[in-house]
């Protein structure tokens, strides 16, 4: 591996070039070997310090995102926001101010603003790892989407890859999208019009599609997104029923889909509505493969981004 990592951040897909993202993929890989082996622990980051600040609810990325910490032997500091002073009203600069001023080297955090991620880097010297901002972008998720990918097909190129479900409110769909189509795969966007936006069509190698017959025709990998109902302000479709009924994967839809096509979903699942549990739990679905998969995924991060913070 010739490409040398040269960021301090990793705040967005958006912003990579696609050996930057190559980059990370090669070194996961490498990481993967390590969680095989018997001794799973290396000390690439012994003498680092990580705090882990998540904002906003989360299971697999701050699970996974300590556990690498700890895979990698840096100390480990993990900050809840209901029990910060982010309670008494202190602004999130000022919190990961003083956090730096521990002489803290990275900072992973999950924030319901977009853009917060970004705000906090360009004032803090110490590495900025973005573990989901708002609708925005979920970089890791999307790194460990296409590591999976690449390890069962080999490349992305010329790959088809379905994304189906509430595109308009989906941090997944979006770091997805930037980073499938720059290593070359051809994405569809799908689900009601009111959840996928034509304006996603302008984008070259992407297409949007509102019925499930056309988006699974022909895909080698299905990603199937959960419901934001959090993140969303009005009734975007008549009644929970109906979209699982059209835009579900189930056994009315699932015959559209390959046999040999892979079934992804980043959780967390709301079984029996975007997707049916004996497809979640089948041999098409690789869910529990991402999820392992994003452990070698964050230990490449945090080591490529710790090695170049002052
Ligand atoms: N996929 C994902 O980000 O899951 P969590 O919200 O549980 O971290």
């Amino acid at each position: 591996m010739d490409f040398k990592w040269t960021r301090k951040d990793l705040l967005s897909l958006y912003d990579l070039s696609r050996e930057e993202i190559e980059c990370i993929l090669d070194t996961a890989q490498e990481f993967k070997k390590v969680s095989e082996r018997k001794v799973k622990k290396v000390p690439a980051l012994r003498g680092k310090t990580v705090v882990n600040f998540f904002v906003e609810p989360s299971t697999r990325t701050r699970i996974s995102f300590e556990l690498a910490e700890q895979r990698l032997s840096a100390d480990i500091i993990n900050v809840a926001a209901d029990v910060s002073s982010l309670k008494k009203g202190e602004t999130l600069l000022d919190t990961v101010k003083n956090i730096e001023a521990l002489q803290v080297d990275l900072v992973v955090l999950r924030h319901s603003a977009t853009g917060a991620q970004d705000f906090i880097a360009k004032h803090l010297k110490c590495g900025v790892i973005n573990a989901g901002d708002g609708a925005h972008s979920h970089p890791t998720q999307a790194l460990l989407d296409i590591f999976t990918m690449r390890e069962r097909f080999g490349s992305l190129e010329g790959l088809n890859v379905t994304i189906v479900g509430d595109i308009l409110h989906s941090r997944v769909a979006r770091s997805d999208l930037w980073g499938l189509t720059k290593l070359g795969a051809n994405v569809t966007l799908a689900g009601p019009a009111t959840l996928v936006p034509e304006e996603f069509n302008c984008i070259p190698n992407v297409r949007v599609c509102h019925n499930m017959k056309d988006a699974l025709e022909g895909a080698d990998v299905v990603n199937m997104l959960r419901i934001q109902h959090e993140r969303q302000t009005s009734g975007f479709f008549p009644s929970t029923n109906e979209y699982s009924k059209y835009f579900g994967l189930n056994s009315g839809t699932v015959k559209y889909l390959r046999k040999d096509a892979m079934v992804m979903h980043p959780g967390p699942i709301n079984r029996d509505v975007e997707i049916a549990s004996e497809i979640a739990d089948g041999p098409q679905s690789v869910i529990l493969q991402q999820v392992t998969n994003g452990l070698a995924v964050r230990m490449a991060v945090l080591f490529l981004v710790a090695e170049c913070v002052k």
